[in-house]
């Protein structure tokens, strides 16, 4: 349960964006001074294989010669990989059905939330998560779930999900956390794999991943899967948002841009996702580097995204470009292959409407202290307060 610090130029300021600062050497800033744009799979110095080039990143990901033990980062628990597959895919189409009736039921909520939530002004990207947890409550916990439960997923959010959460709590204080929480979580899942009864429609994510699980899973494992759920829908969905209000804000010339072309560009600049793990399924020559089962490979979407051979001006937020032809094949936000994110769609669906609504019903300015991204198993933006004015003119006035 954790999430949070940067990056420091390819060798050249050019590549840090403007009003952004590095902050001191964290795992993206190595990986950005190792690579040299012509290795597209390198060893880092830590001893990981780095996977920079687009072409590698899909064999990698998309797994079709079998070049990796097929795995993906969303279902690994501390007990292996969550499994069988067959459950794995259930557990996400049920997980992507629910999210869209909820989104289809609940959109009217949005602008209200964001005038609640975001104005007259918030500190971001927790303002982001924290709406995020509001409009998907219900999915994540049904109502009628025990008032125990519901508050110990909002501390979870705060203890873990939030960026650079960890450094908010003593270890000690962590720790006895985390115990209490999942002793509420096992429990609770108990009593549903008692009750569950698979011809109901599912009420939250619990009820999906219980009911999609195979009979007998243990229950642990079953709460890790949850979690990766409440990490993806409030962490990644939140910082997503964060990213393009922060990219809006500082870039006040693409406030008129199409919705979905901010919030494509946003993944594109800081992918939240930016790095997968993978081993190698036998020894091979992979990009150009020879490697074998013991190494571990670091596909990092952040790189691929600014691949020079495939972007133009690949280091500036440019929401324009996917008005045009994009190299697709260098864009992975949500993954490649099979185990691409099975939110995906939902996911783009929420974030274009709540940048649509921020952009026509407020006017935005941010301000910021110049630091670099949060750093953390996700990429998060660095803190910022963002303002909205209600707007007075246009369509769109409240
Ligand atoms: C900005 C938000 C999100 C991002 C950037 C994101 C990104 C990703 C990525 C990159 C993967 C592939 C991981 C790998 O191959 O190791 C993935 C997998 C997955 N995501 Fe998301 N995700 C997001 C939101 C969501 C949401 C809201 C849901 C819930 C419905 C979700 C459900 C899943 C599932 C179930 C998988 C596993 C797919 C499989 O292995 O079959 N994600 N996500």
């Amino acid at each position: 349960m954790e999430s949070s610090g940067t990056r420091q130029g390819h060798g050249q300021t050019a590549r840090t964006p403007r009003g952004v600062r590095p902050r001191a050497r964290d795992p993206l800033a190595l990986l950005i001074a190792e690579f040299d744009g012509v290795h597209d799979v390198w060893r880092s110095a830590a001893g990981t294989v780095c996977v920079a080039g687009p072409e590698s990143a899909r064999a990698v990901l998309g797994n079709r010669d079998a070049v990796v033990a097929e795995a993906s980062d969303f279902y690994r628990t501390r007990h292996g990989d969550f499994g069988p597959r067959a459950a794995q895919i259930r557990i996400g189409r049920s997980a992507r059905a629910l999210m869209r009736r909820h989104l289809d039921a609940r959109r009217a909520e949005l602008p209200g939330l964001v005038a609640d939530l975001l104005a007259p002004s918030a500190v971001w990207p927790d303002a982001g998560n924290l709406l995020v947890l509001r409009h998907l409550r219900d999915v994540l916990l049904h109502r009628d779930a025990p008032p125990q439960l519901h508050a110990t997923v909002g501390q979870i959010v705060h203890r873990a999900v939030l960026a650079g959460a960890r450094h908010r709590h003593s270890p000690p204080s962590r720790l006895f956390f985390r115990r209490r929480a999942l002793n509420f979580l096992h429990a609770e899942i108990r009593d549903r794999q008692r009750q569950s009864d698979p011809s109901l429609v599912p009420r939250d994510l619990l009820d999906v991943v219980v009911g999609e699980s195979e009979r007998g899973a243990d229950p642990k494992d079953l709460a890790e899967v949850y979690l990766s759920f409440l990490f993806a829908a409030v962490g990644s969905v939140g910082f997503a948002l964060g990213w393009s209000v922060y990219l809006l804000g500082t870039h006040p010339d693409s406030l008129a841009a199409e919705p979905s072309w901010t919030v494509r560009e946003a993944l594109r600049l800081w992918p939240v996702a930016w790095l997968f793990a993978r081993t190698p399924s036998h020894a091979q020559t992979l990009g150009g580097a020879e490697v074998t089962p013991r190494d571990l490979l670091a596909v990092c979407t952040y790189l691929v995204h600014r691949h020079p051979e495939y972007w133009e001006r690949p280091d500036e937020f440019v929401p324009e470009r996917w008005a045009g032809a994009v190299p697709d094949g260098a864009y992975l936000p949500f993954g490649h292959g099979p185990h691409t994110c099975a939110g995906a769609t939902v996911t783009m669906r929420l974030l274009e409407d709540l940048v649509e609504l921020i952009t026509r019903d407020w006017q935005l300015s941010v301000t910021h202290d110049g630091a670099g991204p949060q750093v953390g198993p996700a990429l998060a933006p660095p803190r910022f307060t963002a303002v909205l004015s209600a707007r007075t003119d246009g369509p769109g006035r409240r």
